[in-house]
């Protein structure tokens, strides 16, 4: 099947069964501070799964663009992808597992409104409890799956796999389809195991899908094979949260709300089971852009293995940094736009190694704007600046490996060590293959241990700084972060009053130390500017207005003019905040009078006095972030 027939499928199905169909949310999410790109399907929908009333209901589906960048360095073998649509379909408070298995498992199987897999390559995994947070073995998943694949006429044996610790060793033994693996591989929250997750994060045990494409295991992944095992034969195709458990400040878990189900399936990964091929990059939305680049570098996707490692690295390099690109991030040295531009340079690099030694990426985006056009216009809409960006991106960078050429031969008479091979890749961008390759030209030693251990070092302090990021951002569900997120509000208000209303949003991150906010604005502000939107802010602050939600048609909200996220689809039905300075209550809002109105998901304060209580509005900077954008840091202290 194309992909676009996976997609639309999977949508019909769950629609059949009660499901209202979502938007996906950007993949640079702009006002989300826990993480600097959406990963799942499930992120958006946070304040949900935590018990808030979605706008669509209590069963929605959709298809999601994610992002992993933790995903980079496995690029290269025949499933791993850092870009990928997830198909998602979620249960908030309504149906659980005795719904949700058996309708994954039909959509799978049955050929006309689903995939029609064959069930003998259908293996699965269940929690197998976890004694440290006091979790209990997923019997029940184990026990539905069982009886669902026995009415396809298969008996599926059950095992236990063992714990990480022991390197799952014990592996496949005979006839099981159904493993049981610890909480390192059946537990889901977005930090991973329960101990990792921050206080107010939701997670909860999984079942995970796997298709087996039978290829012969490899002794170097263990001993035995089985559904986890790296080797390639099992490949994940989707995934079953059943999220209902809330971690605690204490370090204990106590339930959500409700109860929720929260689905994961790669689009892509699905697409190529149906093929029953083992390689996600052959399936149809890579095809035009590996034509592309078969053109110019004259050798042939799969002619030898590291043709083709270069190939898919640039395959989905190029097609995240399109897609990024089209949401108008920019390479840059920080945040998104810093992943964006190490994609484009390794991709860049990889072309290299191909032997394609011009300028050539930005043609590769024909072949994604064709591949992805129907259903992601903005792609055929921005394909010009999108190719802009990249021509002036490879240019720079072709230039930047010149001048790392000229410093390799210069200092591969004396040998390289540890630092000039660290220098190399940091200042350069030369990977240790690359200058392993030249040096060997040269007959030059080269410490590739010590490089080995420099890069470890390295990655070691921004994992920590990674975390560090992850970890505050969600202590941004407490009490400071809200009141900042309702001043940021009634401050883009105070700027459009100021500067007037041509000024939009084109970005936010609210922490509990400060807010910040990107907006359009020709100009940089005068000191008098900065001081009115002060006093504008906290004179909304000095009146107790109510702060106030309210649910209704997207068309309405439009025509209230209430402030849109840039480049977000919303739903039919949309939460919409409203603040002052009306005498308003919850069931006589009139928000058409309302000083501030943002279609929003909160949460917020519901008085503005809750935000005087904690300080004055300061506005620390204000700065210039791109041609047109302002940056505003401010606090309440
Ligand atoms: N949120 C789950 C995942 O990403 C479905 O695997």
């Amino acid at each position: 099947m194309k992909v676009s027939e996976v997609r639309s499928r999977y949508l019909a199905f769950f629609k059949e069964r009660g499901h209202v169909i979502i938007p996906s949310a950007p993949i640079v999410p702009g006002n989300d501070p826990t993480t600097l790109f959406t990963s799942s399907g499930m992120q958006p929908l946070i304040p949900y799964l935590l018990g808030k009333d979605h706008p669509g209901g209590t069963r929605v589906v959709n298809s999601q663009l994610a992002f992993r960048a933790g995903d980079i360095e496995e690029v290269g073998d025949n499933r791993h992808t850092t870009f990928f649509e997830m198909l998602g379909n979620w249960s908030l408070g309504d149906y659980f597992k005795e719904e949700q298995l058996p309708w994954l498992f039909e959509f799978l199987m049955n050929p006309d409104e689903g995939l029609g897999l064959d069930p003998e390559k259908i293996f699965v995994t269940v929690f197998a409890g976890d004694k440290e947070v006091g979790m209990e073995e997923d019997t029940e998943a184990v026990a539905i799956w069982q009886r669902l694949f026995k009415e396809k006429g298969i008996e599926a044996g059950f095992s236990n796999i063992g714990s990480e610790e022991d390197g799952y060793t014990k592996g496949m033994q005979g006839n099981e389809r159904i493993f049981a693996y610890d909480s390192k591989k059946n537990w889901w929250s977005r930090a991973g195991v329960p101990t990792n997750m921050p206080a107010g994060e939701p997670g909860g045990p999984d079942s995970e899908v796997f298709y087996d494409f039978g290829l012969p295991h490899d002794p170097v992944w263990g001993p035995k094979c089985h559904p986890n095992c790296d080797c390639g034969r099992f490949v994940e195709i989707g995934n079953s949260v059943f999220m209902q458990f809330l971690k605690q400040a204490d370090g204990t878990f106590t339930t959500l709300p409700k109860r929720n189900v929260d689905f994961g399936g790669g689009l892509e990964r699905l697409t190529f089971a149906t093929l029953g091929i083992p390689d996600v990059f052959l399936i149809d939305v890579f095809a035009d852009a590996r034509t592309i680049i078969e053109r110019h570098s004259g050798k042939a996707y799969g002619s030898d293995e590291a043709v083709t490692r270069s190939y898919r690295i640039i395959l989905d390099h190029m097609r995240a940094a399109t897609f990024m690109l089209a949401e108008d991030v920019l390479p840059s040295n920080t945040e998104a736009g810093y992943v964006l531009r190490r994609l484009l340079r390794r991709a860049i690099r990889e072309t290299d190694k191909l032997g394609i030694a011009n300028a050539v990426l930005a043609d590769v985006v024909d072949g994604y704007a064709k591949a992805h056009g129907d259903q992601y216009p903005q792609l055929l809409e921005r394909a010009e600046k999108i190719r802009a960006e990249i021509a002036k991106e490879e240019e720079k960078f072709r230039k930047t490996l010149a001048q790392g050429m000229r410093e390799l031969e210069k200092r591969a008479k004396d040998g390289i060590d540890a630092d000039t091979a660290f220098t190399l890749f940091t200042s350069y961008g030369f990977p240790i293959e690359l200058t392993e390759e030249v040096a060997k030209e040269r007959g030059t030693t080269i410490d590739v241990e010590g490089f080995a251990a420099k890069m470890k070092e390295h990655q070691d302090k921004s994992r920590a700084g990674a975390a560090q990021k992850f970890a505050g951002g969600l202590a941004d569900h407490g009490e400071q972060t809200v009141r900042y997120h309702t001043t940021h509000h009634i401050l883009l208000k105070a700027l459009q009053m100021v500067l007037g209303d041509e000024v939009k949003q084109r970005g936010s991150n609210i922490t509990s130390e400060r807010l910040r906010i990107d907006f359009s604005s020709p100009g940089k502000m005068t000191p008098e500017q900065v001081s009115e939107v002060e006093t504008i802010v906290n004179d909304i602050l000095a009146k107790d207005y109510p702060v106030i939600r309210t649910v209704m048609p997207r068309e309405e909200a439009e025509k209230l003019g209430a402030q849109m996220e840039f480049g977000v689809k919303y739903p039919d039905m949309v939460t919409v905040y409203s603040i002052g300075p009306i005498d308003a209550t919850e069931e006589n809002p009139k928000i058409s009078e309302a000083y501030s109105l943002e279609f929003c998901g909160g949460p917020h304060v519901s008085n503005t006095s809750e935000i005087r209580e904690a300080g004055t509005f300061k506005i620390l900077k204000e700065e210039a972030v791109a041609a047109g954008i302002r940056r505003i840091k401010a606090v309440v202290a």
